[in-house]
């Protein structure tokens, strides 16, 4: 459960606020349960959000409200918090809320919000109306909640450090005969063991061909000499999520195995290197590119080489090929972003490699989170 301070909250809010001043609104509606973290603290499972320039209205049902009084005893209370049971039905609790405060210009998450429930809210309010414009919001929250401040920087250095500490213990557990599945299970045991609410994605253990296949599931395949083995898992703590991949070997290594990993070892060095406050997201991921490409290796690496971590294990910034239609402000990274670097080179029929680690841009440069060895290591 996340706690950040009250304090915190307060900026947050002032943030979102903000952006109502700036496009006229008296109101915002979340629906995104990342975003509803965000604002105040909450990790049920269903809630809305109605922000205005005083209150944070919470709608909830009465399966979280003992849970959401007791946040609000404690440091971590939400300021302004406004707490509205549902009645009858979340949607109909919140054309009441927005009926009654008399908003006639409010903002929504076109991206979350589904039409059938924005169509049915419009046509609740028009009996008897009026009803209020209704204004897409856009991805403010997503693009503010990528900085991170000082309450999620802390959980987030300790949430990479007992990453790195799992991945010490995880990289002792492959042996040859050993199941794709039951070495997925050994991971995910060793992620709750050591303090995580639970594992940030379904772990991917790929091994042999499979290894060519980024976001491979397990299966039953048993590991066999000369294999490949992608390791890719990751942890939830305080609700925040870290995510490392390694690369293992089964026996020998072969020339080829070692110039595939090594060159991917390169690429992530090199994007690592290129971090820093102002770098363009999208050079960090050409440093990576072009060291595959000079490789020989650049058609390999099809995905982008990282995303942004926290309430969401994807999330903003992407760090991904240049695209042409984006905003140029909308590019260098920022002091308190946390994103993974994660190059790969993937070869249908052969296997593949992934080294994933966990960065913080600083004031002055990058901080590895997930400090532990990129090494080819044999199993
Ligand atoms: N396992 C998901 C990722 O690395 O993005
Ligand atoms: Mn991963
Ligand atoms: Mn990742």
């Amino acid at each position: 459960m996340p706690h950040a301070p009250g304090s915190i909250l307060e900026r947050r809010h002032a943030a979102v606020r903000a952006t109502l001043t700036e496009r006229g609104l008296q109101a915002a509606i979340i629906v995104s349960l990342p975003n509803i973290t965000w604002l105040t603290n909450f990790v049920g499972s269903s809630a809305v959000v109605v922000i205005d320039h005083e209150r944070v209205t919470f709608i909830t049902d009465s399966r979280y409200v003992t849970a959401v009084q007791d946040v609000q005893r404690g440091s971590g209370a939400c300021p302004g918090f406004s707490l509205c049971v549902v009645e009858g039905s979340y949607d109909a609790t919140l054309a009441s809320v927005l009926a009654s405060a008399g908003y006639t210009r409010v903002g929504y998450e076109a991206a979350h919000l589904t039409v059938a429930r924005f169509h049915w809210l419009e046509r609740t309010l028009a009996n008897p109306g009026p009803v209020p414009t209704f204004v897409e919001l856009g991805n403010g929250i997503e693009v503010a909640r990528s900085v991170k401040d000082e309450y999620e920087l802390a959980t987030l250095r300790t949430a990479g450090q007992m990453l790195a500490d799992v991945t010490r213990t995880v990289l002792g557990l492959p042996r040859a005969g050993m199941s794709e599945r039951e070495l997925a299970l050994q991971i995910d045991v060793t992620i709750r063991r050591a303090g995580f609410e639970k594992p940030a994605f379904e772990t991917i253990v790929a091994s042999g061909p499979n290894a060519a296949l980024p976001h491979a599931r397990a299966t039953d395949r048993t590991l066999g000499e000369g294999d490949l083995v992608v390791l890719d898992f990751g942890g939830v703590y305080d609700s925040y999520c870290v995510d490392l991949t390694r690369t293992v070997v089964v026996g020998p290594v072969s020339a080829r195995t070692r110039e595939v990993y090594e060159a991917v070892r390169r690429a992530h060095d090199a994007a690592v290197e290129a971090t820093r406050p102002g770098a363009s997201r999208f050079d960090i991921d050409a440093a990576a590119r072009d060291v595959l490409a000079a490789a020989g290796m650049g058609a390999a690496f099809g995905h982008g080489t990282g995303h942004g971590l926290g309430l969401e294990v994807h999330e903003e910034p992407r760090i991904s090929r240049r695209t042409a239609q984006v905003d140029a402000s909308r590019e260098a990274v920022a002091p308190g972003m946390v994103f993974t670097i994660e190059p790969g080179a993937y070869f249908p029929g052969w296997g593949g490699v992934r080294i994933e680690d966990d960065v913080l841009v600083t004031e002055f440069g990058v901080d590895v989170l997930t400090q532990v060895t990129t090494e080819l290591i044999a199993v």
